[in-house]
């Protein structure tokens, strides 16, 4: 009788156990806390279409990083988080280095009211990238011409080279 009882609070537990680590795994595998929501939205006329980021961003490499792959490397899964931006909810992938693979998914601070503050906007999932944002992609480890471009990253050479204009900045003088 008495073994028995341990036997089943051994089992309790062990269940225990196994539902704890469990749950630590679900944890590290939870979804972003954020949407993205793509650069279209972020380059509509009254946003970042009217001060010119999203034009100058279209003519960067980044933009059309995806559309100059071989259909080869497009099925090479490995190549995808250099060359994508993410998934929207809808189920829609990113393609190329769109604005939130830089600044973070949009879904929470693209409305208007937000992004005018650029405190809340930081508050609410964006990030204003720096030089380590770009050793994410140009690093050693990266494909072809993407690996070699991370050998001597000079970030403010590589800022003026292609990402996009800096109206507000510049306005600043900074
Ligand atoms: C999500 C990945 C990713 C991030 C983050 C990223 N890049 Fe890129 N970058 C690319 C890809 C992909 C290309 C195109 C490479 C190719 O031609 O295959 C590229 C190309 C470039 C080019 C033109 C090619 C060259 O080597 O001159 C410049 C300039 C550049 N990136 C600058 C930057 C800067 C500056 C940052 C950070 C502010 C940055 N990139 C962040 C993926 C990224
Ligand atoms: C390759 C990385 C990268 C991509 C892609 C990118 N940005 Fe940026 N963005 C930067 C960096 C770096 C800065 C400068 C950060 C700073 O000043 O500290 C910046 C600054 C900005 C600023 C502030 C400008 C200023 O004058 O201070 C805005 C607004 C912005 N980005 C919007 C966008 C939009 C919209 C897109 C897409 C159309 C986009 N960015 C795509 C890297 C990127």
């Amino acid at each position: 009788m008495r073994s028995k009882l341990v036997i089943i609070l051994a089992l309790i537990v062990a269940g225990l156990l196994v539902f704890s680590a469990l749950a630590e795994d679900t944890k590290k595998e939870e979804a972003p806390e954020y949407d993205y929501i793509g650069a279209k939205k972020c380059g509509l006329k009254p946003c970042h279409g009217k001060d010119g980021i999203m034009a100058s961003w279209e003519e960067t490499p980044h933009a059309t990083a995806y559309d100059d792959l071989t259909d080869e490397q497009k099925a090479d899964e490995s190549l995808m988080k250099f060359y994508t931006t993410g998934t929207t909810k809808k189920g829609d992938v990113l393609t190329g280095v769109q604005c939130e693979a830089c600044h973070g998914p949009g879904s929470d601070y693209k409305s208007m009211s937000i992004m005018k503050d650029r405190e809340k906007a930081i508050a609410n999932g964006l990030l204003m990238p720096d030089e380590e944002t770009c050793k994410g992609c140009h690093n050693a480890d990266a494909p072809g011409k993407l690996g070699e471009s991370a050998e001597g990253f000079d970030f403010a050479k590589m800022m003026e080279k292609g990402v996009h204009i800096l109206p507000y900045s510049d306005e600043k003088g900074e």
